[in-house]
C-alpha cells in the first residue's frame, strides 16, 4: 500500500490515508505507527458479506498484534443501518469488556464505514477507529471526511457524529469482488470530485473510459485515480470538516439525486442518481449561461460511456414533493452546489458555495434531459 496523504482536518489530529492491494501490510503499519509498542485491543467490525472475505485475514493479522481482536459482524444491508443494530455492536463491546483505549477496525463499504464510525464515536463517549474501504463508493467518499451515521424510519443519516478515523486504508485489492454496477456507483462520486476541482482529473477519466480495458468490462479505475480522487475530497474536508462552508460543494448533483433515490422508493442506487443528479444541476447552471453547454456534453458522454445513465428514471412530477425535504433546503429555498465548469468552483458573491435554485428551473432541467435520452 502506498501512502497517499495526511489529511488535516481544522480540529483534531492529523491521519494519514493508504492505497493499494496489500492490505496486511498496510494495516500492520498504521496499527504499528499508532500504538508504538503499547499494547491494545482491537474491535474488528464489519457485514456479514465483508467479513466472509476478508475477516479471517485480518482477524489472524491483529491476533498477530497482539490486539486480541473482538470479531463483530452485522448483516449486510441500507436497512441494517440503524440504532438498533449500533446497540447490538456496543452491547456486544461492552460485555466482552472492550475498553477506552481499544481502537476499532471498521471494514467494508460506505454502510459499514459510516455505521462503526458512529458506534466509534459514542462508545465510552469515543475511542480510535481506522477505515478499512473496500467498495469503490467508500474508497473515494465514506472512507474520508469522519462523517458516521445510521437511518432512521424518517431518513438516510439523520442520527450521527462527526468522528474523524485515526487511519484511512483504501483497499483497492477488494474492488475485484465487485460487480460493476457497484463501481459504477463510485465512479460517480470519483467522476464528481473531478468535476468540482481537477480538469486534468477529467480528462484522465475520459482517455480511462476509452481504454481497451473498460471496453472490455474492467471497470476498477486504478490505484492512481482513486488517489486524486480522495486528495480533492481531503483538501475539501481539510478546510472545512463540518459543512459550515466549502464541504457543500461535495453536494454537487445530490438535491436532484436524494429526490431521485426517494421517488424511485430506493431503487435507483445512489451512485446512478448521483449521476443524473449531477447532470440535472449541470443542465440548471447551463440554461442560466453557468455552466459551459460543452462541458455538460462532456459530462453526459464520460458518464454514459461508463454505462452510467443520464436521463431522471423518475418523473419530476415524483420527485417534486422530496427535493423540498432535502437537507439543503433553506427557509423554504431550494440550494444546490454547483461547479462553475468542470474542474472549476467559486464560492457565491455572498461566500456561500450553495445557491438558491428554483423549483421551476429544476423542472426545466429535468424534462430537458428526460427529452434528450
Ligand atoms: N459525502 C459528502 C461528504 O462527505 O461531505
Amino acid at each position: 500500500m502506498k501512502h497517499i496523504l495526511d489529511l488535516r482536518p481544522p480540529r483534531g489530529a492529523p491521519y494519514p490515508v493508504w492505497c493499494g492491494a496489500d492490505v496486511e501490510r498496510g494495516l500492520e503499519h498504521v496499527w504499528r505507527e499508532l500504538n508504538g509498542s503499547s499494547p491494545r485491543r482491537a474491535a474488528l467490525v464489519s457485514d456479514t458479506t465483508c467479513d466472509a472475505l476478508f475477516g479471517d485475514t485480518l482477524f489472524a493479522l491483529l491476533t498477530r498484534l497482539d490486539a486480541a481482536p473482538l470479531r463483530l459482524t452485522f448483516l449486510a444491508g441500507e436497512e441494517h443501518k440503524t440504532r438498533a443494530t449500533k446497540a447490538s455492536l456496543e452491547d456486544a463491546m461492552l460485555t466482552a469488556g472492550i475498553d477506552r483505549s481499544a481502537c476499532l477496525v471498521a471494514v467494508g463499504g460506505g454502510i459499514a464505514l459510516d455505521l462503526a464510525g458512529f458506534v466509534a464515536a459514542t462508545y465510552k463517549r469515543g475511542i480510535d477507529h481506522i477505515n478499512v474501504a473496500t467498495s469503490l463508493l467508500a474508497q473515494v467518499d465514506a472512507a474520508v471526511g469522519g462523517k458516521t451515521g445510521v437511518n432512521t424510519e424518517l431518513g438516510k443519516n439523520l442520527v450521527g457524529a462527526f468522528h474523524h478515523p485515526r487511519a484511512v486504508l483504501l483497499y483497492t485489492g477488494a474492488l475485484a469482488t465487485l460487480p460493476p454496477s457497484e463501481l459504477r456507483c463510485g465512479l460517480a462520486e470519483l467522476i464528481k470530485h473531478a468535476v468540482l476541482r481537477d480538469a486534468d482529473l477529467f480528462g484522465e477519466l475520459e482517455r480511462w473510459a476509452e481504454s481497451p480495458a473498460v471496453a472490455g468490462g474492467d471497470l476498477r479505475p486504478g490505484d492512481e485515480l482513486i488517489a486524486r480522487a480522495v486528495t480533492i475530497k481531503a483538501d475539501i474536508v481539510a478546510a472545512d470538516d463540518r459543512d459550515a462552508g466549502v464541504r457543500n460543494l461535495l453536494n454537487y448533483g445530490h438535491t436532484a439525486a436524494h429526490a431521485i433515490e426517494a421517488a424511485s422508493g430506493h431503487r435507483c442506487p445512489h451512485g446512478e442518481a448521483v449521476a443524473v443528479g449531477m447532470l440535472v444541476e449541470a443542465q440548471v447552471a447551463a440554461s442560466e449561461g453557468r455552466f459551459p453547454a460543452a462541458d455538460l456534453q462532456r459530462l453526459t458522454t464520460l458518464l454514459s460511456t461508463l454505462g452510467l445513465p443520464v436521463a431522471p428514471p423518475t418523473r419530476f412530477a415524483d420527485a417534486a414533493a422530496f427535493v423540498a425535504h432535502d437537507k439543503k433546503v433553506k427557509a423554504g429555498a431550494i440550494r444546490c452546489a454547483i461547479p462553475r465548469a468542470i474542474g472549476q468552483s467559486e464560492p457565491e458573491h455572498d461566500g456561500s458555495w450553495t445557491r438558491t435554485v428554483s423549483l421551476a428551473a429544476l423542472e426545466r432541467a429535468w424534462e430537458a434531459l428526460s427529452c434528450s435520452a
